[in-house]
């Protein structure tokens, strides 16, 4: 016998059948099928032949492959007993739970006393899948690795994407052919981390940003994720995500997984991108209130490091205000005796020496220039030499004797008499003052991985959430060290990179972009000579890179020159004069025809304007630009584009393309065919063009 279910959104099917009684599989993913397809005869057409070589029957790729079927690949599952013995469970289904647009089907091993649900749901308007497995057993048990539910990876694809990166350089990508075996990513550093962004893409054939089929994975979960792409001997596909192997340390009852997202898109990677995106903003961040226009940030970090000083402070804010900006956030150094990074972490008391008058003169400097104030924490990390540290050397994980990390300890969030202790401390600086953000750092991995760690922080980062509901929260990892829709679920913004160089920058934002939407991503304007480059880049480059998502400076604004100033003054106020409805775009990485040439189209959420950025990050092989296509127009609409910034045209640009000399009116269907022929320019520019449906 066989029971079938499906799952449908626009363009997207997912039809799982149960046979016999046994695990579910997923039988089909992909392009919508017909209402009226029989989904029996799906689950059968799918069979394989078995040949010489072969078991008689194929074990099931089902959505927790069982070692117990002679499963020839990865277990979805890998448990043992609490004497350490391994367990080879085989489940029976039991029963399905149906909702709109959900599933869950629940299985049961009943000789072990094991229970495994499989949920699913599908959203109709972000076209996400998500998927989690829970698993509970009678008696204690040890988990050493549970999958979310697994899903099969298309036969049409020669290659995968999945990311990989470093401190001031996040984001990298990486494409690696499919071949027999497994790739397999794991981050064992107790966060998602700068190199290990949990993701996965598996482009079909000939697919490019703008077209073609693509699947996409992602692993929300802040500690750390193991990803399994495999091909069995037999030719197919499955991928597992779930948290990192042996990171659920202590034996239980009950395990469950992160949640997996995954969608299918016939548009491209965009499509893929795209859903990400709308359903990380409308589904999965709670914003304290949704229609506040995102504000311009200052952050006084590269400016000042840890030098505060008050009067410099509220200059650097006076001008940061003059420049356009409307939240000020006060970085590392305002606690204990923070002077450099040996110390105080933990304590999270105001230093006296810097801030004599407690921090109420800057605030009221700040709120009396139309700003907002914010502050930096690192609650989970405490420095040897801190009062707190002295007085709770046992609240440390991991033995007083590790290597430390920028000399550095991580405090047990397993323990409640931590988390009480960093809750009493941060709620008393947001009570006692008018601050309604935190930048939440964590710069340094774990001495071990253990999965508690993430749930302690989860529910710190809860409880502090619920106290101060109108409390916006920044996720900074040394950058981009903890970007992942876990935590995500609990902030509203991540700070990408520590990389203010625009170029480096241009390109993180560009492949973050597969997954973030303009409003989280942080982006900020730096000094004239890059702190983490020493590159030296034009204001105007540095600004564009920056207005291109949710904006911000960083530099010390007493080093602007008045045209530097005036630059971004305009850069400015043109952000804030779009942002709102970029703030509901759709990112669209666009296929650059020169790959010297990094591009993307933000188009509003009812299509009838975009901006295109268009940033030209090396010197091009070829003489002339080369016509960059749009995509997503309408075919038959005419628009009006403008290059915005056509003025910073070098003197070296002699000609007169038409964008040169003004706006021009041309169909969707020339953009998207031919593109648009931009003016020459220097290399680590960008340029800015507006298009508007006429
Ligand atoms: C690392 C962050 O990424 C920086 O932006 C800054 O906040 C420093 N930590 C402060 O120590």
């Amino acid at each position: 016998m066989i029971q079938t279910w499906r799952l449908d959104c626009p363009d997207q099917t997912l039809v799982l059948a149960v046979r016999d009684s046994a695990l579910a599989a997923i039988v089909y993913w992909g392009a919508s099928l017909p209402d009226g397809e029989n989904l029996q005869t799906i689950a059968r057409a799918g069979e394989l032949d078995v040949t010489g070589g072969m078991l008689d029957v194929n074990p099931a790729l089902s959505v927790c492959p069982q070692a117990s079927d002679s499963f020839p690949g990865q277990p979805g599952m890998t448990i043992r007993g609490e004497d350490g013995a391994p367990l080879m469970p085989k489940f029976s289904f039991e029963r399905a739970d149906e909702g709109q647009g959900a599933l869950a089907l629940h299985f049961r091993d009943v000789d072990l006393g094991l229970r495994y649900v499989a949920h699913f749901a599908i959203d109709a308007e972000t076209r996400m899948i998500s998927t989690r497995a829970e698993l509970e057993s009678d008696v204690v048990i040890r988990l050493d690795w549970l999958a979310a539910p697994v899903m099969p990876a298309p036969q049409l694809s020669d290659t995968m994407l999945d990311f990989s990166g470093r401190w001031v350089g996040e984001f990298q990508s990486n494409i690696t052919p499919w071949s027999a075996g497994i790739r397999m990513r794991e981050s064992r550093v107790g966060r998602s981390d700068h190199a290990h962004f949990p993701a996965l893409i598996v482009p079909c054939r000939g697919a490019s940003n703008t077209q073609g089929q693509a699947y996409a994975f992602h692993y929300g979960w802040s500690g750390g994720h193991r990803m399994i792409a495999e091909e069995l001997p037999d030719g197919r596909r499955q991928v597992q995500f779930g948290h990192a192997s042996g990171t659920q340390i202590t034996p239980a009852n009950r395990f469950e997984t992160g949640t997996l997202y995954a969608v299918y898109s016939n548009t491209g990677l965009n499509g893929c991108a795209v859903g990400f995106q709308r359903h990380l903003r409308d589904r999965i961040v709670e914003w304290p209130d949704r229609d506040r226009s995102r504000p311009v940030h200052y952050n006084c970090w590269e400016a000042v490091y840890f030098d505060h000083d008050v009067t410099v402070l509220k200059d650097l804010a006076t001008r940061a205000a003059a420049l356009g900006a409307e939240r000020f956030v006060l970085d590392d150094g305002w606690f204990g005796v923070r002077d450099d990074d040996t110390t105080s972490l933990g304590d999270w008391l105001l230093d006296a020496r810097k801030y004599p008058d407690g921090l109420t003169p800057l605030i009221d400097h700040v709120q009396g220039l139309g700003m907002r104030f914010g502050i930096w924490f690192e609650p989970e990390m405490v420095n040897p030499h801190s009062d707190l540290y002295k007085a709770h050397p046992d609240w440390i994980l991991g033995g007083s004797d590790q290597i430390l990390g920028r000399q550095q300890m991580v405090l047990d969030m397993a323990q409640p008499q931590v988390c009480d202790y960093l809750f009493a401390r941060i709620d008393t600086v947001l009570r006692n003052y008018q601050i309604d953000y935190i930048k939440w750092d964590h710069n340094r991995v774990l001495p071990y991985p253990d999965a508690v760690q993430t749930e302690g922080t989860y529910a710190l980062i809860d409880r502090l959430r619920a106290a101060h509901p109108m409390t916006e929260i920044e996720s900074c990892a040394s950058g981009g060290g903890r970007v992942d829709f876990g935590i995500l679920e609990r902030t509203q913004r991540v700070w990408l990179s520590d990389s203010n160089d625009a170029r480096e920058r241009l390109r993180i934002q560009h492949n973050a972009a597969l997954f973030l939407p303009m409003v989280v991503t942080g982006s900020h304007v730096g000094p004239r000579t890059c702190h983490t480059s020493g590159r030296v880049f034009d204001i105007r480059f540095r600004a564009w890179v920056a207005a291109a998502r949710h904006m911000g400076f960083e530099m010390d604004p007493r080093e602007l020159t008045s045209e530097e100033a005036e630059v971004l003054r305009e850069v400015t106020s043109w952000w804030k004069a779009n942002r709102d409805w970029r703030q509901d775009a759709d990112i669209l990485r666009l296929d650059s025809a020169d790959p010297s040439v990094i591009a993307e189209q933000q188009q509003a959420a009812d299509g009838g304007r975009f901006v295109v950025f268009a940033g030209l990050a090396d010197t091009s092989a070829q003489i002339a630009p080369r016509p960059l296509r749009l995509t997503q127009l309408d075919g038959a609409q005419m628009y009006r584009i403008t290059v915005l910034n056509r003025a910073d045209a070098p003197t070296l640009s002699r000609g007169s393309p038409l964008l040169k000399q003004g706006s021009m009116e041309v169909s969707g269907a020339y953009l998207m065919q031919n593109g648009i022929t931009l003016p020459w320019s220097f290399p680590d520019t960008m340029w800015v063009i507006e298009g508007v449906a006429i």
